[in-house]
């Protein structure tokens, strides 16, 4: 890692563990999933995209867990299952109850090495979502090929990405500084596009991409400002890395430009962030 990439994550305005990853892991970032996770939720319709049902003897592992919401609600989802949730900080782990924490297993685990109890089960199920803070066009590979390793044979992979709002000027503005972020910092901004020919690589088959577009700002309605809240949360969780790590603006105009992309998002009918969701599949046979 170069020196300008070996920036850690912030926990409560302190350094945490040493990472690529720019977004905090504190209280608030914790709010920002969960509330992510609603408007996803309700967006995609389903928890598991894959053509497929769990049942008791299946293990399920969630890559870069942070609350844990996608874990928790496909364990509402399918009541059965054992289910993995890895992340490289437990600070944003939620309390399990003594019943839940009997199938819902939280430990700290990095997709890039296969180490740890999480990493020597076999999985029918792995999901990974929103990792593009995280990890470079090298991590992708390397993080693609260890889940085939974890995936039994006929096993499905999941993942979902964005990287793209659509509305107006100032939006686009944002998108040239983001990439420009993600770039400098080693980060592979063209994931989702990149997955399937990674997915292809490591040997999956059955490769599937969707695209989803959610409404952004007010003149959506109670849908669109709770899409705006977490989109435009996720957007001033990166402040840190941005304006004091990697100076590439000023701190007021950091927050000018964030304010003036909400304004517009909120007065702009068809203002949207797409995402992709990917799936795949491990050959059944060897
Ligand atoms: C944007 S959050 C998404 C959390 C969760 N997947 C969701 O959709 O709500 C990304 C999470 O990935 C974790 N993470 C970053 N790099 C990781 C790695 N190499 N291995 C495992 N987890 C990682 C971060 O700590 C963070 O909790």
């Amino acid at each position: 890692m170069s020196g300008s990439s070996a920036v850690s994550n912030m926990t409560n305005g302190k350094l945490a563990s040493p990472s690529r990853y720019l977004l905090p892991s504190d209280k608030p970032e914790s709010e920002r999933l969960n509330l992510q996770n609603r408007v996803l939720k309700k967006a995609f319709g389903n928890v598991v995209f894959a053509p497929f049902t769990l049942s008791s003897d299946d293990a399920v592992l969630d890559v870069g867990t942070g609350t844990a919401c996608w874990t928790l609600d496909c364990h509402d989802a399918f009541r059965t299952a054992h289910y993995y949730g890895i992340d490289i900080t437990s600070d944003l782990f939620p309390i399990l109850d003594v019943d839940l924490k009997s199938r819902i297993h939280l430990t700290e685990g990095n997709i890039l090495r296969l180490q740890g109890e999480w990493a020597d089960r076999s999985y029918t199920l792995v999901n990974q979502r929103l990792l593009i803070a995280a990890l470079s066009a090298e991590n992708w590979k390397t993080a693609i090929n260890n889940i085939y390793k974890v995936l039994a044979p006929g096993g499905w992979v999941q993942f979902v990405e964005t990287n793209h709002c659509r509305s107006g000027d100032v939006t686009d503005r944002h998108h040239v500084i983001l990439r420009h972020t993600f770039e400098k910092r080693g980060l592979l901004f063209e994931c989702a596009e990149k997955i399937p020919a990674l997915l292809h690589d490591a040997g999956f088959v059955e490769i599937n991409s969707m695209i989803y577009e959610i409404d952004l700002g007010s003149w959506a309605g109670q849908d669109g400002i709770e899409a705006r809240d977490s989109f435009i949360g996720v957007y001033k969780a990166m402040k840190y890395p941005v304006v004091d790590v990697m100076g590439i603006m000023s701190s007021p105009d950091f927050d000018s430009l964030i304010e003036q992309m909400q304004r517009e998002w909120d007065s702009t009918p068809g203002s949207k962030i797409v995402f992709h969701v990917l799936y795949a599949q491990k050959s059944a046979s060897p």
